[in-house]
């Protein structure tokens, strides 16, 4: 006997290497065996005709989030993960979001209880500092990130919830020191509150000016400023949601430099238009999200940079408010564009938007689709047990159905953000049934796991920690470095 629980049998697999015909044999929560023929398992399911990729992996997701204006973003934990495993998700990201004045360790707390309450999901966190005070730094982040919370957010832009250059090098130094990667919003703060002012003066208040309150040259200059703070103190960065041209292109330099520079965009950014922002009334605040929605040329250079490898991955940067007073009209039923809160719903469509765009061939392939929605975000985030289908890694599988077609519907979706901005398109390939830890978890659209029986995963053993303050022995003061110093 073989001793295997369940055996798929027949399908295509797709990993980030390469597309194969195998059988995929599970024994408890993990991949037992992939290979032709295997022998049968206490469960066989034909799978023949499908492909199968594993479970999606996504590294930048809002979830129960609180905003620094006191709002709570529309999704619980029970609801985003019902959504992410509803769309091939298995593993999110989520944030747990310090605002100033808290302590660290709290937030961080009160995140777990409500994953724990909730989530459906596998789950880690990214720890959002928005005040890196002196005890933040040296009392409460040693210990999350020995406690497997190996990366951190940081904002360069909005007004309650940005680090300024100064704080920028304290989250960096204090990063490296510990081992924890730095994710970071890079926006140039001047630049967009510069706008923002002017365009409100001058009574430009429809959704459509929130795009124009963010130039385009406020992206790349952060990211350049970011990619400069990075060498200097030798930490390695994850540039979140690139969304233009002029960025990309401040990235690929570092990265050519030798910066130590991930980079990710969102699906959005792929997707959407800076004219969906263009619609009657107050509608278009449902597509207001920061970095904004911008042109044709900025989607088909963040395509090219997936296809190439430039970008490493796709993250939905699902941020979700409702059309209503407890979301994107808390400022009442006509806000200016500097009045709507920010964010899009994407958790559940981020894999099946993507999949029929690399089945279809359109700018990337299948095994593309894999290493940017699950292999890349596992590796980067040092989740060794998620995003490949191979032995010993867990069994999160998708199991699409390439020859159905449909049209995402108006609503309601498996979120709670009563609306998509993608309704109406058509894709090709359903998803037929998720395994999540060798169980199925969603079956014919059907969601069956239980609030709560997502699973934190801890990271540890992920970026070294390097502390700054050994001074180097061949220290030459004509370099001017001076970091390796303090
Ligand atoms: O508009 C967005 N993306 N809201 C979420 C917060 C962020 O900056 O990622
Ligand atoms: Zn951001
Ligand atoms: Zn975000």
């Amino acid at each position: 006997m073989s001793g295997f629980d369940r055996v798929l049998r027949g399908g295509t697999v797709v990993t980030a290497t390469g597309v194969r015909e195998a059988d995929v044999a599970i024994r408890g929560e993990r991949i037992a065996a992939l290979g032709r023929d295997l022998p049968p398992g206490r469960e066989e399911v034909d799978v023949r005709g499908r492909i199968l990729t594993p479970g999606g992996v996504d590294p930048h997701c809002h979830i129960e989030q609180l905003a620094a204006t006191g709002l709570y973003n529309a999704d619980t934990f029970e609801t985003a993960t019902r959504a992410a495993l509803a769309g091939g998700t298995t593993t999110v990201i989520p944030f747990a979001a310090q605002h100033r004045g808290m302590s660290l360790r709290e937030v961080v707390e009160d995140y777990h209880a409500r994953a724990a309450r909730g989530a459906m999901a596998d789950y880690a966190f990214h720890m959002i500092v928005t005040d890196p005070r002196p005890e933040v730094l040296e009392e409460e982040l040693p210990p999350l990130v020995r406690a497997g919370h190996a990366s951190l957010k940081v904002f360069m832009t909005y007004d309650r919830l940005r680090v300024d250059d100064e704080q920028l090098l304290d989250v960096l130094a204090a990063a490296r020191a510990h081992g924890c990667l730095v994710c970071v919003h890079a926006e140039n703060h001047g630049m967009i509150s510069w706008m923002r002012k002017r365009l409100v003066a001058r009574g430009y208040l429809a959704p459509k000016y929130h795009g124009v309150s963010h130039p385009r040259a406020a992206e790349a200059e952060a990211i350049q400023r970011l990619a400069v703070m990075s060498a200097f103190l030798d930490q390695p960065v994850m540039v979140f949601h690139i969304s233009t041209r002029e960025g990309l292109r401040a990235f690929a330099r570092a990265r050519a430099d030798g910066v130590k520079i991930f980079g990710e965009t969102c699906t959005q950014y792929l997707l959407l238009d800076a004219r969906d922002l263009d619609r009657p009334g107050v509608e278009g605040a449902k597509w207001i999200c920061s970095p904004p929605l911008r042109g044709p040329e900025d989607r088909k250079a963040l395509w090219d940079a997936l296809a190439t490898g430039l970008l490493d991955c796709v993250s939905s940067d699902h941020a979700p408010y409702r059309m209503d007073e407890t979301g994107k009209l808390a400022r009442g039923p006509n806000p200016g564009f500097h009045e709507i809160a920010n964010g899009l719903p994407g958790i559940e469509l981020r894999l099946p938007l993507l999949f029929d765009a690399a089945l279809e061939g359109r700018h990337i392939d299948l095994p593309a689709f894999v290493r940017l929605t699950a292999t890349a975000p596992a590796r980067i985030y040092h989740l060794p047990a998620k995003g490949d289908l191979t032995p010993g890694a867990d069994a999160d599988i998708v199991v699409w159905d390439p020859e159905v077609t449909w049209e995402i519907p108006e609503g309601p979706r498996f979120d709670d953000a009563g609306y998509t901005p993608y309704a109406g398109r058509r894709l090709r390939g359903r998803i037929r049934t998720v395994y999540r830890r060798g169980e199925p978890v969603v079956v014919e659209g059907e969601v069956r796991a239980a609030p709560g029986s997502g699973r934190f995963l801890p990271r540890t053993g992920g970026e070294a920690a390097r502390p700054l303050g050994r001074p180097a022995p061949e220290f030459d003061p004509a370099r001017n470095f001076g970091a390796e110093l303090l």
